[in-house]
């Protein structure tokens, strides 16, 4: 079953020469992991926002579950998905719990079943649930924030989620751990993540598939493995060249350090970051 077609989808903001989002054709299974990779402004959170109906197509449609969601009432759209936004979103005047819980109090859940799905998922994002569950948002560091918002975008299950640079404020050895997490809880189920970033590290090391965007275009989308060996144009080559510069950095730093490979690759996990 295909969970997201994007046909053709396109979109020029009002003033603006250039296409923020130009032509996309895509199909993505249920299921797949998905990063969408590139630079600022390429168009990332633009394509994000057409999937859930924030933003309209100027051309073309998105397909979801074989429903062509310009037909749908967009609240219905949105309340299907998990959505993490790209500056996290939460209520100010909310508790963690009332955040998390805000899907489910619109659908009226049990009070008993509420509170023990944020039990959960205050666990599953490794907050303590007694310790945060009754702090407001800004009681909280940028990085326990955005797990919050990952965690409320978890509450009700939904089959698509979309994740928009989900770990930018978090410290490199927490978003490790996050990132694995985000492995797990994606390899337990049939969902479908959509994940934008403009770290290619994370890109390729979550992604099942990874859509390649430069200037509103998609460049290349493919198994990390695929786009390593054949790189579909020179803006895909270039990034990836840059990852393996940096790659070379360490392996050079260790070296003179006398440290062993083996330790190097403990130490930066297995991508090498
Ligand atoms: N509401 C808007 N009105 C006008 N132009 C917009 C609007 N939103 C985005 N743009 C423009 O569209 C282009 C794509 O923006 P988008 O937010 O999708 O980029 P992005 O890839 O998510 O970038 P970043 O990595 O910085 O978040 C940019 O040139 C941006 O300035
Ligand atoms: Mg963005």
């Amino acid at each position: 079953m295909k969970a997201i077609v994007y046909q053709a989808i396109c979109k020029k903001f009002k003033g603006n020469a250039q296409w923020a989002v130009d032509h996309v054709q895509a199909e993505i299974e249920e299921g797949e992991f998905i990063t969408i990779l590139g630079s600022s402004g390429c168009g990332k959170t633009t394509l994000l926002k057409m999937t859930n109906r924030l933003i309209e197509p100027t051309e073309g449609k998105v397909i979801l579950f074989g429903e062509d969601i310009g037909t749908v009432d967009p609240v219905v759209v949105r309340r299907r998905m998990g959505y993490v936004i790209q500056q996290v979103g939460l209520f100010p005047h909310m508790t963690i719990e009332e955040n998390i819980a805000a899907i489910p109090k619109i659908l009226k859940w049990e009070p008993e079943r509420t509170e023990a799905r944020v039990t959960e998922l205050l666990e599953l994002v490794g907050l303590d649930p007694e310790q945060y569950r009754r702090r407001y948002p800004g009681q909280l560091s940028g990085g326990q924030q955005q797990r919050i918002g990952l965690a409320r975008a978890l509450a009700t299950d939904p089959k698509i989620m979309l994740l928009d640079e989900p770990f930018g404020a978090i410290d490199a050895i927490t978003r490790l751990n996050l990132q694995n997490e985000l492995k797990r809880i994606h390899g337990g189920t049939n969902k479908t993540f959509l994940l934008v970033t403009h770290d290619i590290n994370e890109a390729f090391k979550l992604g099942s598939r990874v859509m390649i965007m430069n200037e509103g275009r998609l460049l290349q989308f493919d198994t990390p493995e695929e786009i390593i060996r054949h790189p579909a144009d020179p803006f895909v080559e270039m990034l990836i060249r840059s990852a393996r510069e940096q790659e070379s950095f360490w392996e050079s730093a260790f070296a003179v350090s006398g440290e062993s490979p083996e330790l190097s690759r403990n130490i930066k996990g297995e991508n090498g970051v």
